[in-house]
């Protein structure tokens, strides 16, 4: 037996993207959103810049925190690569104005519209066969039965315009799911207090974020904030006593804000806005005795949502990030 397995994980070696020379620089682990997923491993596998496997980027040891699979083995068995996300033409069910927004509701495979049920989902969305007039644009409601999941996005720019302009078909590549920072802190928190705070465009995130969070049991206070049309407010879960829905209208409710978050104490703060309500929200719960986990909306360019162009990449901590691939705490 440990002779095959040897001879397998030297078959696999073979296998691996060969880089030059052995690489002696280590990386440091991250975990990575697609890992384990049917999209793994990915183009950064093929060319030897695997997030999770080290030896597929050329260490001569394994370092992974195991993702729940072995990458380096998928990479061997599927020759390569996992399913690829491609962009297809579907079509637009239908469309309704917010001022300056726009919900449109599009016909997807009820596979598709299933894997973009969980929190930060999104898609890359655009009017026309063009690929560079891809928009990032997230998943308000996902309907497996019905096959169709909801996107809301303000018309700002060319991208978005055409999207608008566009008639009864659009081109969408998905599932991706990095839409938000804190992944672990929600997975994390279960029979607890939650308070989620949403308002403008990125309140698309929170009725998804909130359905998680009742499905582990927790209590969830949802604070909607005005300005701007609060168009997520249909789609939190009906009939739960768990949930609770409350308006706001921001800066001039902040102190009421911060008098709701210090009588809930909340376990976990989950923030679903521009930098604008991201700062209330934080300086509110710099307020609390006891700091809650948090988790909020991410807002950063993107392109290719694959970890490839580079249009998201930062540096935390001297490191360069791929902030659509990698998992990061708020
Ligand atoms: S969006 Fe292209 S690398 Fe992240």
């Amino acid at each position: 037996m440990e002779a095959s397995v040897a001879h397998l994980y030297a078959r696999l070696k073979a296998l691996r993207p060969q880089p030059s020379q052995p690489r002696t620089d280590a990386v440091p682990l991250v975990q990575c959103v697609d890992a384990g997923s049917p999209y793994c491993p990915c183009y950064l596998a093929d060319l030897g810049e695997c997030l999770e496997c080290s030896v597929l980027r050329g260490e001569t040891t394994c370092r992974c925190r195991w993702p729940g699979v072995c990458v380096l083995a998928h990479h061997g068995w599927q020759r390569g690569h996992g399913t690829r996300r491609q962009s297809v033409r579907v079509p637009v069910v239908s469309r309704k104005a917010y001022g300056t927004l726009e919900l449109i509701r599009v016909q997807v495979a009820p596979q598709l519209a299933a894997a973009l049920g969980q929190p930060g989902s999104f898609v890359f969305v655009r009017g026309g066969a063009t690929p560079f007039f891809d928009a990032p644009v997230a998943v308000v409601q996902a309907d497996p039965q019905a096959a169709t999941v909801l996107l809301a996005y303000a018309v700002l720019g060319p991208k978005t315009k055409q999207l608008a302009q566009c008639g009864e078909t659009v081109w969408l590549r998905a599932p991706y799911w990095n839409g938000l920072v804190g992944h672990r802190a929600l997975a994390a928190t279960r029979g607890a207090s939650c308070l989620v705070v949403a308002g403008g465009t990125a309140q698309s995130l929170a009725p998804h974020v909130a359905r998680a969070l009742l499905r582990q049991g927790n209590a969830v206070t949802v604070v909607l904030g005005r300005p701007g049309p609060l168009f997520s407010r249909s789609f939190f879960p009906e009939g739960s006593a768990a949930l609770s829905l409350v308006e706001m209208r921001f800066p001039q409710d902040a102190a009421a804000f911060g008098r709701l978050l210090r009588r809930l104490s909340p376990r976990l703060v989950f923030c679903a806005g521009g930098e604008r309500l991201r700062g209330m929200a934080l300086a509110q719960v710099a307020t609390l005795a006891e700091p809650p986990r948090l988790a909020w909306s991410i807002d950063h360019r993107m392109c290719c949502g694959e970890g490839v162009c580079g249009a998201c990449l930062s540096n935390v901590q001297g490191q360069p990030v791929r902030r659509c691939k990698v998992v990061q705490d708020a």
